[in-house]
């Protein structure tokens, strides 16, 4: 299932990261506020118990506190996906992070493992987050990995999407959910989203 999230503040953040005069700073600003936004649709069915704790509110009231019943991992593609930790986290502070290090053949487009590492939790949802789902190549094999460890309930969080990564995912992982902030209308021959954003992790990490 695709789920495009639409808002005018998420459209405003993402004009400033296509424009290649963004400078890194800015550039990881906007990445980590789209990441915040985005945690509000991508987590909206989580359920949420009353635990036993009292707490009394300054008028006095006593009420139950309320805790978020699924324990949350999430998983960022090595790079880019770092970028877009934060931003979660400060949604879900309670988040456990595991991380996930794949990078793509710049010829070929295959993605590589080369690190996985995820906390060890009982029936946890991993959030799966990198910007860019392009081929979907590394994001299926993320999810594999993922899948290959025994963690089932899944699901994908991309800044930027084009049909073809979205497709690939579907068909390989149909159980898993995406999200998405924008669908972009395709892919170069260097496998680069157009009009994209340009490369994610060299933005982010000022590299190039
Ligand atoms: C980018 C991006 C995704 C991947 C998407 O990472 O962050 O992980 O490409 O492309 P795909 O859908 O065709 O697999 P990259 O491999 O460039 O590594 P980096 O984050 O270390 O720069
Ligand atoms: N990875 C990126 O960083 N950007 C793209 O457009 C495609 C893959």
């Amino acid at each position: 299932m695709l789920t495009i999230i639409h808002h005018p503040l998420i459209e405003i953040k993402m004009s400033i990261m296509r424009d290649e005069k963004t400078k890194s700073k800015e550039f990881r600003e906007s990445l980590d506020e789209i990441a915040s936004l985005m945690s509000f649709e991508v987590f909206k069915d989580l359920a949420v118990h009353e635990t036993d704790e009292i707490i009394t509110t300054p008028t006095g009231s006593k009420l139950k506190k309320k805790k978020l019943d699924y324990k949350i991992i999430l998983a960022p593609i090595l790079r880019a996906g770092i970028g877009m930790v934060d931003g979660v986290r400060n949604m879900i502070p309670t988040a456990r992070i595991g991380h996930i290090g794949m990078f793509r053949d710049e010829e070929t487009l295959v993605p590589h493992e080369y690190y996985f590492k995820l906390p060890v939790v009982e029936n946890p949802l991993v959030v799966v987050v990198d910007p860019m789902l392009a081929t979907g190549g590394s994001a299926c094999a993320a999810i594999s990995a993922i899948k290959k460890r025994g963690y089932k309930n899944i699901r994908l969080m991309c800044l930027v999407g084009c049909k073809q990564g979205v497709d690939a995912v579907e068909k390989a992982h149909p159980d898993v959910h995406i999200y998405l902030a924008c669908l972009d209308e395709r892919l170069n021959e260097k496998g680069y989203i157009i009009p994209g954003l340009g490369d994610a992790g060299d933005r982010i990490f000022g590299t190039k």
